[in-house]
């Protein structure tokens, strides 16, 4: 296994390879038991200054990231979009050239606009994460959710995995998949036909629009939101229509041969895409993705800051 990544940024799914991945994992791993210590901190990243830009609301992201990066002892600055100088009309470039000014080696950016971290990555000079990018990528909530998997499951390689709900417009699929068909999975999607884009099948994943199909079928179920906030009405007419087609709960659950896992990468939407009793439920392993966040975020930074200081 090669001892760094092949990227300079953490900019997609899309971007890695299997090796990358492999890394980052062996490297959780190791995190995951600093973590779970009595004193949870490594001084590897005092030399490093990361930025965490959030254009857009976190709670999860946000927050597993400025933990992984205290956990590494990196200084960090935090800035939101709502409270910064961007409401005056400043640019993305003159907002991170001023902060990179400042001597940041590492931004971490959430943003409405897909694309805005690439975009970013080619004008700037400081190592790039994505912490989601509108509708395009969620890399590390791929990467903290196929760790989960194998952590509960054992190897990523050969499970099933079934995607619900909206796919369209969710980076949190779009990642999955990458991250899960590199790894070797069989993945379904299954969703209203309005919130499946029509490229789908072009990157390998089959279409079930029955869910109890669908849930027959797979080893892990990864329930997601409908994204509100990203879609016109047209896509979406009615919420108890959904929740009676693509809703979980512990009914339809029971009613399954099988045991399978749950999955959720948050916030949830409770009563919709699943009920409370299947989401707090030993099904469930909602909050262990939750606690891998913090692990697999302190990889990915230490092993693109190992890049920076070469
Ligand atoms: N899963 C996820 O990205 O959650 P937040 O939006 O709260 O960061």
């Amino acid at each position: 296994m090669s001892s760094e990544l092949s990227v300079n940024h953490l900019l997609g799914i899309k971007y890695l390879k299997r090796e990358d991945i492999d890394l980052i994992f062996k490297t959780a791993d190791h995190f995951k038991e600093v973590i779970n210590r009595p004193i949870k901190k490594v001084p590897s990243l005092r030399d490093i200054t990361i930025a965490n830009l959030f254009f857009e609301n976190s709670t999860r992201t946000r927050l597993s990231f400025e933990l992984a990066e205290k956990r590494l002892s990196a200084d960090v600055i935090n800035f939101s979009a709502a409270s910064s100088s961007v409401k005056k009309g400043e640019t993305l470039i003159d907002t991170v050239n001023n902060i990179l000014s400042m001597k940041v080696d590492m931004v971490v950016m959430r943003h409405p606009n897909p694309g805005a971290g690439i975009f970013l990555s080619k004008h700037v000079k400081a190592s790039i994460i994505n912490a989601g990018d509108g509708a395009h990528e969620h890399p590390t909530q791929a990467l903290l959710d196929s760790y989960s998997i194998r952590e509960k499951l054992g190897e990523v390689k050969g499970k099933k995995v079934v995607i619900v709900g909206d796919i369209l417009h969710s980076r949190v699929a779009l990642s999955n998949i990458f991250a899960l068909k590199l790894q070797g999975a069989e993945v379904k999607v299954c969703g209203p036909k309005t919130l499946l884009p029509k490229y789908i099948e072009s990157l390998g994943v089959e279409v079930e629009t029955n869910l109890k199909k669908a849930l027959e079928w797979c080893d892990v179920a990864n329930m997601l939101r409908v994204q509100n906030e990203r879609m016109d009405i047209s896509y979406f007419p009615s919420t108890r229509e959904y929740i009676k087609q693509f809703g979980l709960n512990k009914k339809l659950l029971e009613s399954l041969d099988k045991e399978i896992v749950i999955m959720h990468p948050g916030p949830i939407n409770r009563g919709v895409e699943i009920t409370s009793d299947v989401a707090d439920s030993e099904h469930a392993i909602i909050l262990d993705q939750v606690q891998n966040g913090v692990a697999i975020r302190m990889a990915a930074i230490y092993l693109l800051a190992s890049k920076i200081k070469q």
